[in-house]
Parts: structure tokens; C-alpha cells; sequence
């Protein structure tokens, strides 16, 4: 049975300080709250949180992911930071291809291939980001772009490694926008990602990954949102900075 999974990508947001306030926020209703078995929270906190919060949370509770890593397994490559050091503070999932990455950094699907790959040797847990634009949404391409990001990131990886990969569909036009894309149109494209994953792989890796929604998902859409299908939970932008609307988009996920 696939895992259902709240996100939270908290972007360029918070101070260490801050950070660790709104992780104990969120630890202590989770130490309180049955949450089901077959659900899991992970906040995707910025590089610098990363330490601070897994010394002062409990991993069974909530997992930590970062947000990038670099395509380089180590050397002179100045500010960036390696999947393996990551792993070494204890993080277990990197966000990859997020579209603010895809757009402001430049990243293509060869280059998220690469980062894919560097996740996998190293036994982290990719969070892989895909979405059409609202251009292409509206010249009815999306289903064509999201099969070419999926099918360009994930060329030669193993059906385990694709096991241990979450999905994150994010139409762009809804990031950050307030404006959601609707049960239809997400479970719609849901469905399209798992019918990739099974021309891939087969039906058993198809119905096993979980493919999170995101894109303003708050309190109030989150319920209708994670009831279809093959919705598996959300990654979570401005609403995962709110401990109240994180907690409640956590209750949502039953
Ligand atoms: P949003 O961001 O919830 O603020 O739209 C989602 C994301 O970018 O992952």
C-alpha cells in the first residue's frame, strides 16, 4: 500500500531560529496525534535548518528533506552542498526539479538525472518536481511536458530506485498563486504520471509510488484534493510556514 505523504518545502523562509520554532510547533501536535501508520510528514527546511532540527525532533514523527543538492559527488565546486552531506546530518529526502529551480537556476531534465542519480548512490530519497506552465497548460501540452520531464529525469534507474522515489506534480500556474488546480484536473494528471511510471516499469512499481500534489494547497482544499484516487498527499509551499494550516492539512490526510 502506497504511503500517504505531507510535505512542507518551506523555500527561502525562516531564520535557523525561526525554523526550529515552527519544526517544534508542528513535532508537538504530532507527538500528540494519532497519525495514521501509512502516513508520513517531511518538512523540506533550507540547508542551514537542517542540523538544529534533527537534533531536536524525532525522525519516526517527522522526516527532513533539502530543498537541492548538487549534481557532484565532492570537489571545488564553491557553495555548493553534496547529497552525501546531507545524508551525513541525517536528512533522508532532497527535493529534485523543483519548478523556482527549473526556472531561476536553469535546471533541465539531463541535469535532474544526474541529481536523481546522485540521490539514489547515495540511499536518499528523491522528491522529484513536475509541472506544465500555464502557456503550456493552455495550448493543451501538459500531459506532453510532464511525460518528457518524467521520462528524461528518470532514464536508467532501477525499478527499486523508482520505488523509493515520491512524485510531486506542480502545475506552475498554481504555485504561490492561490490558484489551485481542481480534483478533476489534478487527479486527471495523476493518473497520466502512474500510467508513465507503469509503461516504465509495470503495474506493481505504478501502484506503489506515491504522487503528492502541490501548488497552494491550504486547510480548505487539501481534503477534497487528497480524497481522489491517486492523489497521495501534498507538498506544501506558503501554507507549511502557517503551523495551524500545516497541522490542518496534516488532519486532512487520513
Ligand atoms: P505553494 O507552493 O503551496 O505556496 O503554492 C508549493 C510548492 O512550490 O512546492
Amino acid at each position: 500500500m502506497r504511503k500517504k505523504i505531507i510535505a512542507g518545502n518551506w523555500k527561502m523562509n525562516t531564520t535557523p531560529d525561526e525554523g526550529v520554532d515552527l519544526a517544534l510547533k508542528i513535532y508537538s501536535f504530532l507527538s500528540n496525534y494519532n497519525l495514521d501508520q501509512n502516513c508520513k510528514v517531511i518538512l523540506g527546511v533550507p540547508f542551514t535548518h537542517i542540523d538544529r532540527i534533527i537534533q531536536k525532533v524525532d525522525s519516526s514523527k517527522i522526516a527532513i528533506a533539502a530543498q537541492n543538492c548538487s549534481q557532484f559527488d565532492s570537489g571545488a565546486y564553491t557553495g555548493e552542498i553534496s547529497v552525501k552531506m546531507v545524508k551525513n546530518l541525517g536528512a533522508n529526502y532532497i527535493i529534485i526539479g523543483h519548478s523556482e529551480r527549473r526556472q531561476y537556476f536553469s535546471e533541465n531534465n539531463e541535469l535532474l538525472a544526474i541529481k536523481l542519480r546522485q540521490c539514489y548512490n547515495n540511499n536518499i530519497n528523491p522528491i522529484y518536481c513536475c509541472g506544465e506552465t500555464l502557456s503550456e497548460r493552455d495550448s493543451n501540452r501538459h500531459f506532453e511536458i510532464v511525460k518528457e520531464q518524467i521520462i528524461e529525469s528518470f532514464k536508467d534507474i532501477s525499478e527499486s530506485e523508482m520505488l523509493n522515489t515520491i512524485i510531486a506534480y506542480e502545475p506552475v500556474w498554481a504555485i504561490g498563486t492561490g490558484r489551485t488546480a481542481t480534483p478533476s484536473q489534478a487527479q486527471e494528471m495523476h493518473n497520466y504520471i502512474r500510467l508513465i511510471i507503469k509503461d516504465l516499469f509495470n503495474q506493481i512499481v505504478a501502484d506503489e509510488v506515491s504522487i503528492l500534489y502541490g501548488g497552494s494547497v491550504n486547510s480548505a482544499n487539501a481534503s477534497e484534493l487528497f480524497k481522489c484516487a491517486d492523489i497521495d498527499g501534498g507538498l506544501v509551499g506558503g501554507a507549511s510556514l502557517k503551523p495551524d494550516d500545516f497541522i490542518n492539512i496534516i488532519k486532512s490526510a487520513k
